[in-house]
């Protein structure tokens, strides 16, 4: 499909075919294409929890305003952004390191450099580990929606749940924030998408 296509047809979906689920492989190989998304330093602060059960779905949905889709869509993605993905000792960083010196790209003795680099941009104060963690995690929220568009399936985000509740329900760690909920699944029959809304022009968005 021509990237422009997917991004046309990328869309909000409220209504999912609840009969219909969505292949455990399929899964696999969207979220294995949405990880080439960009990172700081490359280092992918980010993880997922699939949620297909519907008990687990069920008590997901309340803290999430309600939100039918929450039970309808056979696949819940739980997306969690690392707010420790910059320190030392985290394992997504430990193995970045390691890629790097094994394909030549660094050093061992760069290991301090390196570290400190991650610590100045990203460990300097709760706001900016929260906003590395955030901005990176978006970006694969949003090589996931293309990934799985590209591959035949709908997808709806949400950020209207109640955070600390959802992070409580599926213990989940305090080094982990969540930036959005993704509904996965196919398009209920006989429904109709609404044209896509309003945005903004070019005009409206370059600032001068
Ligand atoms: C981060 C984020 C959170 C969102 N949260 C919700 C939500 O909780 N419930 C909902 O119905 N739509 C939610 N949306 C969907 C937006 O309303 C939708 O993307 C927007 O209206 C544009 O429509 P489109 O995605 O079909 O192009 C969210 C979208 C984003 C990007």
């Amino acid at each position: 499909m021509d990237f422009k296509d997917i991004l046309i047809k990328r869309r909000a979906i409220n209504f999912f075919d609840p009969d219909r689920d969505v292949e455990e492989s399929l899964l696999k190989t969207v979220i294995e294409d949405a990880a080439k998304a960009p990172s700081s330093y490359n280092l992918q602060p980010w993880k997922l929890m699939i949620l297909r059960d519907h008990d687990k779905k069920s008590k997901l949905q309340p803290l999430a305003f309600d939100q039918p889709k929450v039970t309808e869509a056979p696949v819940i993605l739980v997306v969690l952004a690392d707010r420790d993905g910059w320190k030392e000792g985290n394992s997504t960083l430990e193995s970045v390191f390691k890629n790097h010196v094994t394909s030549g790209k660094m050093q061992p003795e760069q290991r301090e450099w390196f570290l400190g680099a991650t610590q100045g941009l990203y460990g300097k104060s709760s706001e900016s580990s929260q906003a590395f963690a955030n901005k990176n995690a978006g970006l694969f929220c949003m090589s996931l929606m293309y990934a799985a568009s590209a591959h035949g399936l709908e997808t709806h985000p949400m950020d209207g749940f109640d955070h600390d509740g959802v992070k409580k329900e599926l213990n989940i760690s305090d080094n982990y924030w969540i930036p959005m909920l993704i509904a996965v699944g196919y398009l209920k029959p006989g429904v109709e998408i609404n044209p896509k809304g309003w945005r903004q022009s070019y005009e409206e968005m370059v600032i001068k």
